[in-house]
């Protein structure tokens, strides 16, 4: 397999699809639109093993790996990247390019905010339908962490229960 870089894979391989297999939330948006830009098609990529119901609606471009199950009433953004062996329970939203890494458990009415990593581990208690327990855009979840209540955008949250490290989410890999 030739290593390309993007310009002479789009000559290349004209209309080609790609999947940006990279798991920071802000350089996987970027380089998916770079990706783009060069004409070439996103596309998805579902492991056979992943168990789903027909209520799950997925965005472009989503990878969820292995082992992983989503139930029912699901709102999956684009670009967004599901780790091995997580769960995704009923009514969750997830925001374009969030990531969850391996292991992660979303109980159910949980919101995870456009590019918002989830750590390797974590559990997040469950919403309500009226409130649900909305994690906001960009805001990193250590690993192992339980988050048991709302947390705003841009923010860094460790521990069990989960508690603000830092204010501005950092580099999460
Ligand atoms: C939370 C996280 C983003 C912080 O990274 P960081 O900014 O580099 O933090 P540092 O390693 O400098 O640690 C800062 C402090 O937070 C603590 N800390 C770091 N990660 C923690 C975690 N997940 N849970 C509890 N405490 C944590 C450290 O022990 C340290 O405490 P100290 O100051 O008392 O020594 C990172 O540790 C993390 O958990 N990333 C997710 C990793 C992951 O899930 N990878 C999956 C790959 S597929």
């Amino acid at each position: 397999m030739p290593l390309l870089n993007l310009e002479e894979a789009a000559k290349r391989f004209p209309n080609a699809s790609f999947t940006t297999a990279v798991g920071n939330p802000a350089l996987r948006a970027k380089l998916t639109e770079k990706a783009k830009q060069f004409g070439l098609v996103e596309h998805s990529l579902i492991h056979p093993t992943v168990i789903r119901s027909r209520h799950v609606r997925f965005g472009a471009g989503v990878v969820v790996c292995a082992g992983s199950t989503l139930t029912t009433d699901i709102e999956v953004g684009k670009g967004v990247q599901i780790n091995i062996n997580c769960s995704v329970s009923h009514d969750c939203v997830l925001g374009d390019y969030a990531t969850l890494a391996p292991g992660v458990h979303l109980c159910g009415n949980v919101h995870v905010g456009r590019g918002a990593y989830i750590g390797a581990g974590v559990v997040v208690k469950n919403g309500t339908p009226d409130r649900p327990l909305v994690i906001g855009p960009g805001t990193v979840v250590g690993a192992g962490a339980c988050v048991t209540k709302s947390w705003e955008a841009g923010l860094t949250v460790v521990g069990v229960p989960a508690a603000i490290l830092r204010q501005r989410s950092c580099n999460a890999t």
